[in-house]
């Protein structure tokens, strides 16, 4: 089968420093959400579950979800290995795997697990992908099986300030210009996640928005951490000389101002999209 492209590579880089990033974001979004499974989904997962997240990542909600089900056999997809932790640092029920989540899902994976779960791949996604992609995933749960879905809406990024004395400016400026570059990306996936559940055949299905500043003490660290994303992105649009991107110069200048935005007080605001639904028993 034809190779198709690791665009999330070509927009976030892969390396310790996307990794760390990754697991400080898994950590904060999911103290904003308030649960990392919603507890229609978890009250119906059996003690000895099969669980698969897919775009997985660090595994960091494999490895949060194993202290809950530590006799749930755990199985991380990722289309590339390049962020796995390494393997002896996972727990034990929890094993990593490469996969294009594009490409049909093999039949052996079909109706295999209790749980299918995916957070934040929109940025590895164009638009069109998005309905053979839910189709694709919902085959891989069993009957009665849950698949739970977080994306989060960063065509409305904000930056605001918490204070009369805070900045926001070059925060603002480079939140835009990371949105101009990959509106592409962004404007779908959170809108589509409830609709092409059921066009996949879910039951059951909901969706529960919240804000990404939920919790006060999330602020500035989440704020931080999506500045890292920005800086990287840009970099990477730079070194390709990208139309519209900035010289390596300007982004030095405007990261040190960035940043003095957010020791000023400046937060970071989206929303976050969580969806769920119900293969029929
Ligand atoms: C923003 S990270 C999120 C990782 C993890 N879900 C989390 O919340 O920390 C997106 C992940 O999706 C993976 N990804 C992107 N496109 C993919 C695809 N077509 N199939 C499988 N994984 C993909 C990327 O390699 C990356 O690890």
């Amino acid at each position: 089968m034809a190779q198709r492209r690791d665009t999330y590579a070509e927009n976030m880089g892969r390396n310790s420093t996307e990794a760390q990033r990754l697991d400080e974001q898994f950590e904060l979004i999911t103290e904003n959400i308030g649960y990392l499974l919603h507890p229609s989904v978890r009250s119906k997962l059996p003690p000895n579950a099969r669980v698969a997240d897919v775009g997985t990542g660090t595994a960091a909600f494999l490895r949060s979800l194993s202290h809950y089900h530590p006799n749930a056999t755990m199985h991380g997809y990722d289309i590339s290995t390049s962020l796995f932790p390494p393997f002896s640092t996972l727990p034990p029920n929890v094993t990593l795997y490469l996969l294009d989540a594009r490409q049909p899902v093999q039949s052996t994976l079909w109706a295999k697990y209790d749980l299918v779960h995916v957070r934040l791949i929109s940025a590895g996604l164009k638009p069109s992908e998005w309905p053979s992609i839910i189709r694709n995933l919902t085959r891989m749960l069993k009957p009665g099986g849950a698949m739970q879905w977080e994306e989060c809406d960063f065509t409305a990024v904000r930056h605001l300030a918490c204070s009369p004395t805070a900045t926001t400016d070059t925060a603002s400026y480079m939140g835009r210009h990371f949105l101009a570059g990959m509106m592409h990306h962004f404007q779908n996936g959170w809108n589509r996640l409830t609709t092409e559940m059921r066009a996949a055949g879910l039951k059951e299905v909901h969706t529960e928005v919240v804000a990404a500043d939920r919790v006060y003490a999330t602020r500035p660290r989440l704020t931080a951490n999506g500045m890292v994303a920005i800086f990287a992105w840009a970099r990477l649009a730079s070194a390709r000389g990208d139309e519209g991107s900035l010289t390596m110069q300007q982004l030095e200048q405007l990261e040190r101002k960035a940043y003095a935005d957010i020791q000023s007080g400046c937060y970071v605001t989206f929303d976050i999209h969580v969806a769920w639904g119900f293969c029929a028993s």
